[in-house]
């Protein structure tokens, strides 16, 4: 499943292109709310000459945490250190790359939800006081000596809000939700890869490219490469409406962004399940996946879309699954 096309997150293999990530406020497309609140905050910390107050930047993969958590640094014209939660593994990784920071660094932990508990509770009085409480010495003779750290931004990133702690939850001053992207601002984030990668595409393929890449960047990002492959190799070079569709086809991208998985997953309720309401386990055995895969992967763009709905009882398609299926609703 994590080479299919259409996956959010980054896939095995994959070389990142940083030519075509934003790295200014302004460049950074949609997100309206998110942005603006930012544009203030960043301003008042610089007028008051401190540090940008925590920033927690939660929402479903490929939607832009990384990237603004750059732009962030970019912008308070300040260094960016990156961890991630599973990498730190012992307290002695968390204590030494807090201690690494300079002033004003922005420390940028990814998947902080993944952090063990234990080595979170350093981070508390480090977001809070800034300050390092450490164990020193050997066990017969060991102390705590507390260190003083500068003032820095820690900025996390997680898919999973639910999943952190609330004593870590409530010592971010910002809380920031990412949202899955309209189709305006896709095709806007499309036209400008386009012009940063010095590959045209013509509007209305623009369009149909930003329509199928399931409301996230990362996706579209992706499909416009190989889109201009096919235009490239079967055309001129020049990304037309035509070209994309064909191309979008020979990818199983169909016209609302789903694939082979999602029509499985679908499917099975619809076929297996009567339509639902089932249990999450139960779907994700009847199609050999990862319960918390579906969660976090498959379905945030399914419920956006209006083809599932969660309900108390479990989940149900909808309607318009049905009609995007061409298959007759039945009578219950
Ligand atoms: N608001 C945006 N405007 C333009 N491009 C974006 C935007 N958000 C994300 N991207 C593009 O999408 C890609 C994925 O974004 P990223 O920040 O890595 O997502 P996340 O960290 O949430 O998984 C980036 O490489 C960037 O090129
Ligand atoms: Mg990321």
């Amino acid at each position: 499943m994590n080479d299919r096309i259409v996956n959010p997150e980054v896939l095995h293999g994959e070389v990142l292109d940083d030519s075509i990530r934003p790295d200014t406020i302004d460049e950074y497309i949609g997100q309206s709310e998110v942005k603006e609140n930012l544009i203030i905050f960043m301003k008042a910390a610089k007028m008051r000459k401190e540090t940008l107050d925590h920033v927690l930047l939660y929402g479903p993969p490929g939607l832009g945490k990384t990237t603004l958590s750059y732009i962030i640094a970019n912008e308070m014209g300040t260094n960016i250190k990156t961890a991630s939660g599973p990498s730190i593994e012992k307290s002695g990784d968390l204590a030494s790359i807090l201690s690494s920071l300079e002033e004003g660094d922005v420390l940028f932990i990814d998947e902080i939800h993944r952090m063990p508990r234990q080595i979170e509770e350093i981070l508390y009085p480090a977001m809070e006081d800034f300050t390092l409480d450490i164990m020193v010495g050997s066990e017969s003779s060991s102390r705590n000596i507390r260190i003083d750290l500068p003032p820095f931004t820690l900025v996390g990133a997680t898919t999973r809000a639910g999943d952190l702690t609330g004593p870590l939850r409530d010592r971010f001053g910002i809380v920031a939700k990412l949202n899955f992207y309209t189709v305006e601002e896709l095709t806007q984030i499309v036209k400008r890869t386009s012009r940063v990668l010095d590959a045209p595409i013509d509007d209305e393929a623009a369009i149909e490219l930003a329509t199928r890449s399931r409301g996230t960047p990362r996706i579209a990002n992706r499909l416009f490469k190989r889109v201009r492959d096919y235009a490239l190799v079967m055309g001129d070079g020049n990304m037309t409406l035509e070209i994309t569709k064909f191309a979008l086809d020979k990818l199983k991208v169909d016209s609302l962004g789903l694939d082979d998985t999602d029509y499985n997953l679908l499917k099975s309720i619809i076929e297996r399940f009567n339509g639902g309401p089932v249990g999450l386990e139960a779907v994700a055995s009847s199609i050999g996946e990862e319960a918390t895969t579906i969660e976090d992967v498959y379905e945030p763009y399914l419920l956006q879309t209006g083809l599932l709905k969660r309900t108390p009882r479990g989940r149900m398609v909808t309607e318009k699954a049905y009609e995007h299926f061409g298959i007759e609703i039945p009578n219950k």
